[in-house]
Protein backbone atom coordinates (compact mmCIF):
# COMPACT_ATOMS: atom_id res chain seq x y z
CA UNK A 1 0.00 0.00 0.00
CA UNK A 2 1.41 3.37 -0.85
CA UNK A 3 1.45 6.50 1.32
CA UNK A 4 -1.08 7.96 -1.26
CA UNK A 5 -3.44 4.73 -0.55
CA UNK A 6 -2.78 5.49 3.13
CA UNK A 7 -4.15 9.00 3.41
CA UNK A 8 -4.01 11.70 0.26
CA UNK A 9 -5.07 14.37 2.57
CA UNK A 10 -1.60 13.62 4.05
CA UNK A 11 0.37 13.14 1.08
CA UNK A 12 -1.07 16.32 -0.60
CA UNK A 13 -0.16 18.38 2.52
CA UNK A 14 3.50 16.52 2.47
CA UNK A 15 3.69 16.98 -1.32
CA UNK A 16 3.01 21.22 -0.08
CA UNK A 17 5.26 20.75 2.30
CA UNK A 18 8.52 19.35 0.81
CA UNK A 19 8.11 21.84 -2.15
CA UNK A 20 7.63 24.95 0.06
CA UNK A 21 10.62 23.87 1.92
CA UNK A 22 12.86 23.67 -1.48
CA UNK A 23 11.33 26.90 -2.98
CA UNK A 24 12.56 28.65 0.46
CA UNK A 25 16.02 27.14 0.47
CA UNK A 26 16.36 27.93 -3.31
CA UNK A 27 15.34 32.00 -3.39
CA UNK A 28 18.75 33.32 -2.34
CA UNK A 29 19.74 31.55 -5.64
CA UNK A 30 16.95 32.79 -7.25
CA UNK A 31 17.64 36.32 -5.88
CA UNK A 32 21.15 36.06 -6.89
CA UNK A 33 20.18 35.33 -10.76
CA UNK A 34 17.51 37.96 -10.76
CA UNK A 35 18.87 40.61 -9.20
CA UNK A 36 16.07 41.31 -6.27
CA UNK A 37 14.16 39.35 -4.26
CA UNK A 38 11.35 37.32 -6.23
CA UNK A 39 7.88 38.61 -5.30
CA UNK A 40 6.02 36.34 -2.59
CA UNK A 41 3.10 35.48 -5.58
CA UNK A 42 5.19 34.01 -8.09
CA UNK A 43 6.71 31.86 -5.36
CA UNK A 44 3.22 31.01 -4.79
CA UNK A 45 2.61 30.41 -8.38
CA UNK A 46 5.48 28.28 -9.02
CA UNK A 47 4.61 26.23 -5.65
CA UNK A 48 1.17 25.36 -6.96
CA UNK A 49 2.44 24.63 -10.51
CA UNK A 50 5.26 22.09 -8.89
CA UNK A 51 2.97 20.94 -6.38
CA UNK A 52 0.56 20.23 -8.75
CA UNK A 53 3.06 18.24 -11.57
CA UNK A 54 4.79 16.04 -8.24
CA UNK A 55 1.19 15.53 -7.71
CA UNK A 56 0.07 14.13 -11.23
CA UNK A 57 3.47 12.03 -11.42
CA UNK A 58 2.48 10.34 -8.22
CA UNK A 59 -1.04 9.05 -9.73
CA UNK A 60 -3.37 11.73 -8.27
CA UNK A 61 -6.74 12.22 -9.83
CA UNK A 62 -7.13 15.22 -11.67
CA UNK A 63 -8.90 17.35 -9.21
CA UNK A 64 -6.37 16.49 -6.78
CA UNK A 65 -3.74 17.80 -9.03
CA UNK A 66 -5.74 21.37 -9.20
CA UNK A 67 -6.62 21.55 -5.98
CA UNK A 68 -2.89 21.41 -5.60
CA UNK A 69 -2.23 24.08 -8.28
CA UNK A 70 -4.79 26.68 -7.24
CA UNK A 71 -4.06 26.13 -3.12
CA UNK A 72 -1.09 28.12 -2.84
CA UNK A 73 -1.48 31.41 -4.65
CA UNK A 74 -5.35 31.55 -3.18
CA UNK A 75 -3.86 31.21 0.29
CA UNK A 76 -1.65 33.67 -0.63
CA UNK A 77 -4.53 35.84 -2.06
CA UNK A 78 -6.90 35.18 1.31
CA UNK A 79 -3.84 36.31 3.28
CA UNK A 80 -3.51 40.00 1.19
CA UNK A 81 -7.56 40.26 1.19
CA UNK A 82 -7.05 40.33 4.97
CA UNK A 83 -10.14 38.53 5.46
CA UNK A 84 -11.24 37.75 9.28
CA UNK A 85 -9.64 34.33 11.32
CA UNK A 86 -13.00 32.71 11.29
CA UNK A 87 -12.73 32.20 7.30
CA UNK A 88 -10.23 30.12 7.28
CA UNK A 89 -11.87 27.09 9.66
CA UNK A 90 -14.84 27.92 7.98
CA UNK A 91 -13.81 27.08 4.74
CA UNK A 92 -11.82 24.00 6.27
CA UNK A 93 -15.04 22.68 7.74
CA UNK A 94 -17.24 23.16 4.29
CA UNK A 95 -14.28 21.04 2.60
CA UNK A 96 -14.43 18.10 5.11
CA UNK A 97 -18.38 18.23 4.94
CA UNK A 98 -18.27 17.60 1.27
CA UNK A 99 -14.79 15.69 0.98
CA UNK A 100 -15.99 13.27 3.91
CA UNK A 101 -14.96 10.37 2.59
CA UNK A 102 -11.10 11.41 1.27
CA UNK A 103 -10.09 11.89 4.66
CA UNK A 104 -12.19 8.83 6.12
CA UNK A 105 -12.51 5.96 3.22
CA UNK A 106 -9.82 7.54 0.53
CA UNK A 107 -12.84 8.34 -1.92
CA UNK A 108 -13.18 11.52 -3.38
CA UNK A 109 -16.84 13.24 -4.97
CA UNK A 110 -16.76 13.51 -8.22
CA UNK A 111 -19.99 12.69 -10.50
CA UNK A 112 -20.92 10.46 -13.11
CA UNK A 113 -21.87 12.23 -16.65
CA UNK A 114 -25.05 12.32 -17.96
CA UNK A 115 -24.12 9.90 -21.21
CA UNK A 116 -22.57 7.26 -18.41
CA UNK A 117 -26.03 8.06 -16.51
CA UNK A 118 -27.87 7.08 -19.59
CA UNK A 119 -25.30 3.85 -20.47
CA UNK A 120 -26.70 2.26 -16.85
CA UNK A 121 -30.05 3.21 -17.63
CA UNK A 122 -29.66 0.67 -20.52
CA UNK A 123 -27.89 -1.90 -17.96
CA UNK A 124 -30.75 -2.17 -16.16
CA UNK A 125 -33.14 -5.22 -16.24
CA UNK A 126 -36.76 -4.58 -17.52
CA UNK A 127 -39.22 -4.87 -15.07
CA UNK A 128 -39.45 -3.72 -11.30
CA UNK A 129 -36.01 -3.58 -10.00
CA UNK A 130 -34.57 -2.56 -6.85
CA UNK A 131 -31.17 -0.13 -7.50
CA UNK A 132 -28.61 1.04 -5.38
CA UNK A 133 -25.95 4.09 -5.78
CA UNK A 134 -23.21 3.28 -3.09
CA UNK A 135 -21.86 6.48 -2.53
CA UNK A 136 -24.18 8.58 -4.30
CA UNK A 137 -22.75 11.72 -3.71
CA UNK A 138 -25.24 14.75 -4.89
CA UNK A 139 -27.80 12.11 -6.11
CA UNK A 140 -28.29 12.97 -9.73
CA UNK A 141 -27.35 9.65 -11.30
CA UNK A 142 -30.45 7.89 -9.24
CA UNK A 143 -33.25 10.98 -9.58
CA UNK A 144 -32.33 10.83 -13.73
CA UNK A 145 -32.42 6.82 -13.45
CA UNK A 146 -35.99 6.95 -10.99
CA UNK A 147 -37.29 9.32 -13.18
CA UNK A 148 -36.76 7.36 -16.50
CA UNK A 149 -38.03 3.91 -14.56
CA UNK A 150 -40.76 4.86 -12.21
CA UNK A 151 -41.63 1.13 -12.44
CA UNK A 152 -38.27 0.49 -9.78
CA UNK A 153 -36.88 1.79 -7.21
CA UNK A 154 -33.85 3.53 -6.60
CA UNK A 155 -31.96 3.85 -2.99
CA UNK A 156 -28.61 6.01 -2.45
CA UNK A 157 -26.21 5.93 0.31
CA UNK A 158 -24.18 8.25 1.80
CA UNK A 159 -22.05 9.53 4.42
CA UNK A 160 -20.25 13.02 3.64
CA UNK A 161 -22.96 14.98 5.33
CA UNK A 162 -23.22 18.04 2.91
CA UNK A 163 -23.84 15.94 -0.26
CA UNK A 164 -26.08 13.32 1.48
CA UNK A 165 -28.06 16.63 2.72
CA UNK A 166 -28.19 17.93 -1.13
CA UNK A 167 -29.02 14.87 -2.81
CA UNK A 168 -31.73 14.33 0.65
CA UNK A 169 -33.63 17.78 -0.53
CA UNK A 170 -33.14 17.84 -4.22
CA UNK A 171 -34.76 13.91 -4.15
CA UNK A 172 -37.27 15.45 -2.26
CA UNK A 173 -37.79 18.58 -4.50
CA UNK A 174 -38.01 15.89 -7.47
CA UNK A 175 -41.20 14.47 -5.95
CA UNK A 176 -40.03 11.00 -7.14
CA UNK A 177 -42.02 8.45 -5.05
CA UNK A 178 -39.44 6.02 -6.07
CA UNK A 179 -36.09 7.77 -4.77
CA UNK A 180 -34.92 7.62 -1.41
CA UNK A 181 -31.35 8.49 0.11
CA UNK A 182 -30.17 6.82 3.18
CA UNK A 183 -27.37 8.01 5.47
CA UNK A 184 -25.32 5.04 5.62
CA UNK A 185 -21.70 3.70 4.97
CA UNK A 186 -22.23 1.69 2.28
CA UNK A 187 -20.02 -1.35 4.32
CA UNK A 188 -23.18 -1.25 6.52
CA UNK A 189 -25.61 -1.80 4.43
CA UNK A 190 -27.28 -5.14 3.32
CA UNK A 191 -26.17 -5.46 -0.56
CA UNK A 192 -28.38 -8.91 -0.47
CA UNK A 193 -31.77 -5.89 -1.03
CA UNK A 194 -30.82 -4.74 -4.61
CA UNK A 195 -31.17 -6.04 -8.03
CA UNK A 196 -28.40 -3.89 -9.22
CA UNK A 197 -25.50 -2.19 -7.17
CA UNK A 198 -23.74 0.83 -8.82
CA UNK A 199 -20.62 2.72 -7.58
CA UNK A 200 -18.44 4.79 -8.74
CA UNK A 201 -15.70 5.26 -6.00
CA UNK A 202 -12.08 4.89 -6.08
CA UNK A 203 -9.38 1.59 -6.48
CA UNK A 204 -9.06 1.60 -2.69
CA UNK A 205 -12.60 0.40 -1.16
CA UNK A 206 -13.00 -2.16 -4.52
CA UNK A 207 -11.15 -4.90 -2.75
CA UNK A 208 -13.59 -5.28 0.24
CA UNK A 209 -16.81 -4.28 -1.67
CA UNK A 210 -16.48 -6.72 -4.12
CA UNK A 211 -16.04 -9.53 -0.98
CA UNK A 212 -19.07 -7.74 0.67
CA UNK A 213 -21.19 -7.85 -2.83
CA UNK A 214 -20.23 -11.63 -3.46
CA UNK A 215 -21.43 -12.56 -0.03
CA UNK A 216 -24.29 -10.70 -0.33
CA UNK A 217 -25.86 -10.09 -3.60
CA UNK A 218 -28.31 -12.46 -5.14
CA UNK A 219 -27.52 -14.92 -8.18
CA UNK A 220 -28.55 -13.05 -11.03
CA UNK A 221 -28.47 -9.48 -9.82
CA UNK A 222 -25.72 -7.02 -11.97
CA UNK A 223 -22.79 -4.89 -9.61
CA UNK A 224 -21.91 -2.23 -11.98
CA UNK A 225 -18.61 -0.09 -10.80
CA UNK A 226 -17.61 2.61 -13.06
CA UNK A 227 -13.73 2.66 -13.78
CA UNK A 228 -12.32 1.41 -11.09
CA UNK A 229 -12.11 -2.65 -11.12
CA UNK A 230 -10.91 -5.19 -8.97
CA UNK A 231 -7.62 -6.94 -8.57
CA UNK A 232 -8.13 -10.70 -10.05
CA UNK A 233 -11.57 -10.35 -10.99
CA UNK A 234 -12.63 -10.23 -14.23
CA UNK A 235 -15.73 -8.73 -14.92
CA UNK A 236 -18.17 -10.34 -16.73
CA UNK A 237 -18.94 -7.56 -19.45
CA UNK A 238 -17.33 -3.88 -19.93
CA UNK A 239 -19.19 -1.18 -21.85
CA UNK A 240 -17.13 1.59 -23.27
CA UNK A 241 -19.50 4.87 -22.75
CA UNK A 242 -18.56 7.35 -25.45
CA UNK A 243 -18.15 10.04 -23.32
CA UNK A 244 -14.71 12.57 -23.17
CA UNK A 245 -13.19 10.69 -19.92
CA UNK A 246 -13.72 7.18 -22.06
CA UNK A 247 -15.73 5.77 -19.08
CA UNK A 248 -15.63 2.10 -18.71
CA UNK A 249 -18.97 0.48 -16.85
CA UNK A 250 -17.53 -2.29 -15.45
CA UNK A 251 -20.42 -5.18 -15.00
CA UNK A 252 -20.26 -8.80 -13.07
CA UNK A 253 -23.26 -11.21 -12.69
CA UNK A 254 -23.55 -12.51 -9.45
C1 LIG B 1 -17.11 9.56 -6.80
S1 LIG B 1 -18.48 9.99 -5.84
C2 LIG B 1 -19.80 9.33 -6.81
C3 LIG B 1 -21.12 10.03 -6.60
C4 LIG B 1 -22.29 9.41 -7.35
N1 LIG B 1 -22.38 7.99 -7.14
C5 LIG B 1 -22.16 9.66 -8.82
O1 LIG B 1 -21.77 8.73 -9.51
O2 LIG B 1 -22.42 10.78 -9.26
C6 LIG B 1 -18.30 8.82 -4.52
C7 LIG B 1 -19.18 9.11 -3.34
O3 LIG B 1 -19.11 8.00 -2.45
C8 LIG B 1 -19.19 8.49 -1.12
N2 LIG B 1 -18.65 7.46 -0.23
C9 LIG B 1 -17.38 7.02 -0.19
N3 LIG B 1 -17.23 6.07 0.74
C10 LIG B 1 -18.45 5.89 1.30
C11 LIG B 1 -18.94 5.04 2.33
N4 LIG B 1 -18.14 4.17 2.95
N5 LIG B 1 -20.26 5.10 2.64
C12 LIG B 1 -21.07 5.99 1.99
N6 LIG B 1 -20.66 6.82 1.02
C13 LIG B 1 -19.37 6.78 0.68
C14 LIG B 1 -18.38 9.78 -1.17
O4 LIG B 1 -18.71 10.65 -0.12
C15 LIG B 1 -18.78 10.34 -2.54
O5 LIG B 1 -19.89 11.20 -2.44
Amino acid sequence: MSTRDRSPVFAALAIQGVVAGALYLLRPVVEAGIGYPPPLFWLALAQGLIAGIVTRGVGFSLPCVIAQLVAPPLLLLALALDLPGWIFPVILLLLLLVFWNVAVGRVPLFLTNRTTSAAVLGLLPTGPVHVADLGSGLGGTLRALASARPESRFTGLETAPLPFAMSWVLGKLSAAPNLEFRFRDIFRADLGAYDVVYCFLSPVPMPRLFEKAKAEMRPGSLFISNSFTVPGQTPDEIVEVADRRKTKLLIWRM
